[in-house]
């Protein structure tokens, strides 16, 4: 066993950004469980290999509730006390509790009848692209034409967050999930979408509609079901889950098979194949380059090496998912592949409540695209291309792409 005294911490460069695979397949190889430092200064210890990952996903000593680690004013604190009690942040049996509320909203039947909105909202979207085309615009941005605009509509409809407050909802949720924004921007926003979500609040409360938002307050006031910092807590996850993921499997698996072109002729002349391919598209791109932080309350063995108590660990998912000893020739894009057991949405108690209408967004927004653009192309050389300053997000600035 390894004993953590010994080991050097793993030094993540700004280039961790472009390249996040690159690292964790040496790591995989070399220090499969092991300290880093992230490009923004944070340590935390980072899982890399599939089995490893998994079997900390659902292991119950890897705890989420911040209070059982922060000092004890951090809750007084209202970014802290108002937005972080939320799902990801908890354990049983508060974790069981929260889940519980917002669960039948998530289920495949219930998303499964969402599917005429998705495809109506991204058909407005592409009608959109093809109005710029007409009048002359040659390259269009894939982000900001369909892969944000799609998912935050979905999630601001269900929720039943005003349409007209979605850009400033991207700029809030940037700064919050960046690694190397100013210091004080995490906290600017955070404040913002706190005052945002309360005063949400106090117009629904005042006069309710038929969206979750409402639902919500009404379990909220209904006893002692969620409290009112549960409440906008969840809705800051379910706004910012629901569209920074999404936007980045729209984009990120576009920019996979537009450069792979063999696999795209194959997804474009088999159309059947695309559900599965919407889940080997995840597994190949990862929006997320790892789960959400974990810590230790004790010492905990992973992969033979012991992480000691009271320590950051964080699950690096797309390095799961590109472990060739789980998926052979993982770091080959195969829409014919079966990539079940992939662990791009999580895995364990905190598997991702919104993976099904995920999969819908994708499967709705590749189809279309693809049966709508038979000459979609890049406009852009791949290499060129940057991507976000997170360490949690992999997603791009921008995607450059052709219509014709
Ligand atoms: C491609 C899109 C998506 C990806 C890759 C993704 C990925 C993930 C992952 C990896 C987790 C587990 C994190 C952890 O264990 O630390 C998670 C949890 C979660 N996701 Fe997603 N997600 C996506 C879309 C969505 C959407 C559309 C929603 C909509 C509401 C959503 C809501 C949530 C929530 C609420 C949780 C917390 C669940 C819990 O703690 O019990 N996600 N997601």
């Amino acid at each position: 066993m390894t004993q953590p005294e010994s080991v050097s911490a793993e030094q993540f460069g700004a280039d961790f950004y472009q390249n996040p695979l690159a690292y964790f397949a040496r790591m995989r190889e070399e220090r499969p469980v092991t300290p880093a430092v992230l490009p923004n200064g944070g340590r935390a210890w980072l899982v890399t290999r599939y089995a490893d990952v998994r079997a900390a996903l659902a292991d119950p000593r890897l705890h989420k509730d911040w209070r059982k680690m922060a000092p004890p004013d951090w809750e007084s604190d209202p970014v802290n006390g108002y937005l972080s009690v939320h799902l990801l942040n908890a354990d049983p049996p508060d974790h069981t509790r929260l889940r519980k509320l917002v669960t039948k909203a998530f289920t495949a039947r219930r998303v499964a009848g969402l599917r005429p909105r998705v495809e109506a909202i991204t058909a407005a979207l592409l009608d959109a692209i093809e109005a710029r085309l007409a009048a002359g615009e040659e390259t269009v941005d894939l982000i900001e034409a369909l892969a944000f605009p799609l998912p935050v509509t979905v999630i601001c409809e269900l929720l039943g967050i005003p349409l007209r407050d979605q850009d400033q909802f991207r700029a809030w949720s940037n700064a919050v999930v960046s690694s190397e924004g100013e210091p004080g921007s995490f906290r600017a926003a955070g404040l913002a979408m706190f005052n945002y979500f309360t005063s949400l609040v106090a117009a629904k409360r005042a006069n309710p509609a038929d969206d979750m938002v409402s639902a919500l307050i009404a379990a909220s006031d209904s006893g002692d079901s969620l409290d009112e910092r549960e409440l906008i807590s969840m809705l800051f996850l379910l706004l910012i889950a629901g569209h920074e993921t999404t936007t980045n499997l729209i984009a990120s698996g576009t920019l996979a098979l537009l450069t792979n072109p063999a696999e795209l002729a194959r997804l474009r002349s088999e159309p059947a194949r695309l559900p599965g391919a919407v889940d080997e598209l995840l597994r190949f791109v990862n929006p997320l380059n790892h789960a959400t932080e974990r810590f230790t309350l004790e010492p905990v063995e992973i992969g033979g090496v012991t992480i000691p108590a009271r320590e950051w660990v964080l699950c690096a998912t797309a390095s799961a998912n590109h472990d060739s000893g789980r998926f052979p020739a993982a770091d080959r894009l195969d829409v014919g592949r079966d990539a079940a057991g992939h662990v791009a949405f999580g895995h364990g108690i905190h598997f991702c409540l919104g993976a099904p209408l995920a999969r819908l967004e994708g499967e709705v927004a590749f189809g279309a695209l693809l049966s709508r653009f038979p000459s979609l192309s890049l406009a852009a050389d791949p290499a060129s291309l940057r991507w976000r300053p997170s360490s949690l997000i992999h997603g791009l600035e921008t995607l450059p792409v052709r219509f014709a």
